[in-house]
């Protein structure tokens, strides 16, 4: 059998990504490796939705380069990403999951039963043959999660899922993150909740205006901020 790729460590080497005259990143340099979740945190505005595309593939820089694993021509099979506002097809909640692995290449035989298990990992069983549509912000966002997770990644990027629900919804969504990352799964989340960042990363990426204005552990960050913008952030003050 061939050994399994890794698209670990994520390595960006001078990353910038320009608009025009407009710089929207401006030289990145970062190293994810595999372990717990590493946030990107930052204001709105500062870079994170566009970073985590890159991260994806689904971008490329302007200047600088991004490796998976030591390549830089990765394909995404083994990566996931969701995105602040997902897509619900006009099917049920099963269904999506159904097409979700059935775009993954799992063979027709084995989905149902792949389908039960997901919907079981993000609680929603009793809401199988649901129109997704009809599901609330929250379980659209745990659909969503289940389709992501259909695709067994190795990375899952997250872009601030838990950005419009409440706080029951949040931790529904946290508690499947947390799990995902005990299963193995690298996670980079974007998000800019303090709370969010004390209850889940290991490391954190702190973005201000399309750089990085400080990277490191998670304790360090919260507790011993060096930059000025990552203190106000750290207070609560609002940074811009
Ligand atoms: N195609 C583009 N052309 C010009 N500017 C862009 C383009 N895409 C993004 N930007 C700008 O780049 C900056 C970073 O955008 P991005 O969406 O990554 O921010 P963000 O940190 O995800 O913000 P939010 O917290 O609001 O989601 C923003 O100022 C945005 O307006
Ligand atoms: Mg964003």
């Amino acid at each position: 059998m061939r050994a399994p790729v890794s698209d670990l460590p994520l390595v960006l080497d001078g990353v910038s990504l320009r608009a025009g005259s407009i710089t929207i990143l401006d030289r990145l340099n970062l190293t994810i490796a595999s372990g717990a979740p590493t946030l990107i945190v930052g204001p709105n505005g500062a870079g994170k939705t566009r970073l985590l595309r890159l991260c994806m593939g689904l971008d490329r820089p302007t200047a600088g380069h991004i490796t998976w694993g030591g390549r830089a021509d990765s394909p995404m099979a083994r990566r996931a990403i969701l995105f602040q506002r997902p897509v619900m097809l006009r099917r049920t909640t099963a269904a999506n999951i159904a097409y979700a692995l059935a775009l993954a290449g799992i063979p027709r035989s084995e989905r149902a039963e792949r389908v039960g298990a997901l919907l079981e990992r993000v609680g929603l069983s009793d809401l199988a043959q649901r129109p997704a549509r009809r599901l609330s912000g929250g379980e659209q966002q745990r659909l969503a999660l289940a389709r992501a997770l259909a695709r067994d990644p190795q990375i899952l990027l997250l872009d601030e899922p838990t950005a419009n629900l409440d706080p029951a919804a949040t931790r529904s969504v946290e508690e499947i993150v947390q799990s995902a990352a005990e299963s193995g799964i690298k996670i980079v989340m974007a998000s800019h909740d303090l709370g969010q960042v004390r209850r889940l990363a290991s490391h954190v990426i702190f973005m201000v205006r399309g750089a990085i204005c400080e990277q490191g552990k998670a304790g360090d960050f919260l507790d011993h901020p060096t930059t000025e913008e990552a203190a106000a952030f750290v207070r609560g003050d609002l940074v811009i």
